[in-house]
């Protein structure tokens, strides 16, 4: 996969030595600048916009995600629980949305008290969770239960992150969805994109849309999933905005988006450093970032991250982390100043999908996570990991 973002911003001017090794560092004014594309995307299509938790869950910024958006999608209960206890707002009035591809009864018990739609990727589960569906009703939650639908129409360029591949898991398949599946749903939510501009959106809608409308009498709302990437800058918005009001207009329904990424593109880079450089037919550099342990959607997608102020002529040098993984291969780079011990590099455009992804194989120690305002220059650690981090996950 090639990487859409990449630009440094900010960051072009960010002292690489200023934290401690290895660290994310997350731009508040650009985490800022994302959200406010998204907002002004809300107001004049008259939308909401929910942030996905599960692309970008650093909630010390959840006040301020907040501040923008209506509320935030969760994957399950943890981050249900994190969205209604970060990202509730000054007057706890967010919304919090949550999906699972299926729920655990003693689980969703939980999840439908603090959430204000619970999604379902099955009628059959709906049906035999309706038991504890009623008791969560009778005991005064209020919730909408939506369905999430597989729109059978793949868009994806990568079949493990399109929801419409052959026999995929995610949804309801559309061509089976009839009007009984329907009893006792809100809303109907699709999810089928990645890091995808317009177009597919409408070509998805133009492939659905009239398998859609017959039902819309019956439900209150209409989820559009993430994948929009609305704050990258060559994103079509204009027509995103004519497209929602359109659509709004056509089914009567409130619409949502739940972009994940979108939030943080391009906000926050991953600082490592080179600790040792050796010579196998290439120079190879071992440093303390790792690519499975702190960027796995480098091997898992795979792609290749771009790296601040890579120079473009000279030796590349393989870099990979201190695992013992000989795949833990972060790419060939021609490294700015050359590769040394002790030599700072970062890769941009961190901040999403790595930073919830982080994991302790070999015992890695987790990069610290900074907050930086590129606005005012304030620089704050956030959160610093430890031995203990590691061991607490053990047993
Ligand atoms: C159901 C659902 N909603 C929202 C998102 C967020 O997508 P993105 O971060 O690509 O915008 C995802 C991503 O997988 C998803 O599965």
């Amino acid at each position: 996969m090639e990487t859409k973002a990449g630009d440094p911003a900010a960051f072009a001017h960010f002292d690489l030595h200023r934290v401690a090794s290895p660290a994310f560092v997350v731009d508040e004014a650009a985490i800022r600048r994302n959200l406010s594309i998204l907002a002004d995307i809300r107001d004049r299509a008259g939308v909401k916009v929910l942030g996905a938790l599960k692309a970008f869950s650093m909630w010390s910024l959840g006040s301020v995600v907040a501040e923008y958006l209506d509320g935030v999608c969760a994957s399950g209960i943890y981050e249900a629980r994190l969205g209604r206890e970060e990202y509730a707002g000054p007057h706890g009035d967010k919304e919090v949305a949550t999906y699972c591809a299926a729920y655990k009864p003693e689980d969703l018990a939980e999840i439908l008290k603090i959430s204000d739609h619970v999604i379902f990727n099955s009628p059959g589960q709906i049906a035999r969770m309706r038991p504890v569906i009623d008791a969560a009703r009778a005991a005064g939650c209020v919730f909408d239960i939506g369905l999430r639908i597989n729109p059978l129409h793949a868009e994806g360029e990568v079949a493990k992150y399109d929801p419409c591949q052959p026999h995929s898991r995610l949804g309801f398949p559309i061509d089976q969805l009839r009007a009984e599946h329907l009893e006792g749903v809100s809303g109907l939510h699709m999810h089928s994109l990645c890091e995808q501009d317009f177009l597919p959106l409408q070509r998805t809608w133009a492939a659905i849309g009239s398998r859609i409308i017959p039902f819309v009498k019956s439900l209150k709302w209409l989820n559009f999933g993430g994948g929009h990437h609305i704050t990258r800058s060559d994103y079509q918005r204009d027509s995103l905005v004519e497209f929602l009001l359109e659509i709004k207009s056509k089914t009567g329904l409130q619409l949502y988006l739940e972009p994940g990424e979108a939030m943080a593109l391009d906000a926050g880079i991953l600082i490592g450093e080179i600790l040792d450089v050796i010579d196998n037919g290439m120079p190879v550099a071992i440093t303390d970032i790792s690519a499975t342990c702190h960027m796995p959607d480098v091997i898992e997608a795979p792609y290749r991250p771009a790296m601040l102020h890579e120079e473009t002529e000279g030796q590349p040098v393989r870099l990979g982390g201190p695992s013992c993984l000989a795949g833990d291969i972060i790419g060939d780079y021609r490294v700015p100043g050359g590769a040394t011990p002790g030599r700072r590099i970062a890769f941009l455009d961190q901040a999403h999908y790595s930073m919830v992804k982080t994991n302790t194989f070999n015992g890695v120690p987790l990069p610290g996570i900074w907050l930086w305002n590129s606005e005012t220059d304030e620089l704050k650690q956030i959160r610093q990991f430890s031995y203990g981090d590691f061991k607490s996950r053990l047993s």
